[in-house]
């Protein structure tokens, strides 16, 4: 199940590299500097970027004065980051088997990438494992639908008039981290410490109504998916609920959707106390 759900996934980001920085750039950018914060950004870390995509979170940690690594396993996504921050190295890899080394960087970021993995928790194991001890992990997801108002609408939609089970391969459920609480059981299981959840406002600011079906139907994958397997008399009736409802954000001559982000953080434990406390078990 897992490794249908990552070729769909990988085959989805080898496609729509240039389409989701034109439809999705000016809206996961809003996250960068709060996630960065998360993780304490500043000269001289070594941070990796992990699900980099066109290199936002990269470009803004090298910025700051980080020594910053960004890892996608996009072959687009690599190559468009490589081009827009040249003095940042970016590597193709898999974010549930990453190609370093452990306990090489002080940080970790993950903006907008756990909700497309296979298998989140093991990425989060991988980010522990090439983290310094003291290290600490940020990443970003949407919130649930009900305040991020994109995903309100384009699943509205789909319920009303297609089908929400038309046949997908079957992967993690896409809105898991928009629940604070396990965020924070996450990372504890993950081997982290301290978890903290915050909320980060965002506004999807669109030129008409319209682009929200346009955006979702060509620079996403699993929703894409879904639109792509509706029959062609329900798509069209989707892509006309969802330009009714987005019309109501109409401001300033533009729609603004809502489109909150949650921001979980955490440590790695310093391994040298846990070993001496279990070296003393041992001996005791
Ligand atoms: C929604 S985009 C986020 C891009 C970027 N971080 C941003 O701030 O907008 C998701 C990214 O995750 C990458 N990705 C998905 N699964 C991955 C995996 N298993 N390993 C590495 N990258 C992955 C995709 O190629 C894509 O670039």
């Amino acid at each position: 199940m897992s490794d249908a759900f990552k070729d769909f996934e990988h085959a989805g980001w080898e496609s729509v590299a240039a389409e989701y920085d034109l439809s999705f750039g000016a809206l996961t950018t809003q996250a960068v500097e709060p996630l960065l914060d998360s993780v304490g950004a500043r000269p001289g870390m070594r941070l990796l970027d992990v699900a980099s995509g066109p290199g936002y979170v990269a470009g803004a940690a090298a910025g700051r004065g980080a020594v910053v690594t960004g890892v996608d396993f996009s072959a687009p996504m690599v190559g468009a980051a490589a081009k827009r921050h040249p003095a940042v190295e970016f590597r193709r890899g898999d974010a549930e088997e990453l190609p370093f080394d452990g306990d090489g960087f002080d940080a970790v970021t993950i903006n907008f990438g756990l909700l497309h993995l296979a298998r989140p928790d093991r990425a989060l194991e991988e980010a522990r494992r090439v983290l310094r001890p003291g290290g600490r992990i940020g990443f970003t997801v949407w919130a649930r639908p009900v305040e991020a108002a994109a995903f309100g609408i384009t699943l509205g939609a789909i319920l009303t008039h297609g089908d929400m089970n038309a046949p997908l391969p079957e992967g993690p459920p896409f809105f898991r981290f928009s629940d604070w609480e396990e965020c924070r059981r996450s990372l504890r299981r993950a081997g982290f410490v301290d978890p903290e959840v915050k909320k980060i406002p965002q506004t999807w600011r669109l030129a008409a109504a319209d682009a929200l079906f346009q955006a979702m139907r060509t620079a996403t994958v699993r929703t894409a998916g879904l639109l792509a397997r509706q029959t062609p008399e329900a798509l069209r009736s989707i892509r006309a609920m969802m330009a009714n409802a987005a019309r109501l954000y109409e401001k300033n001559g533009a729609i603004e959707l809502p489109m909150p982000a949650v921001l979980a953080s955490a440590v790695k434990p310093n391994v040298q106390e846990v070993e001496g406390f279990q070296s003393l078990e041992v001996k005791g």
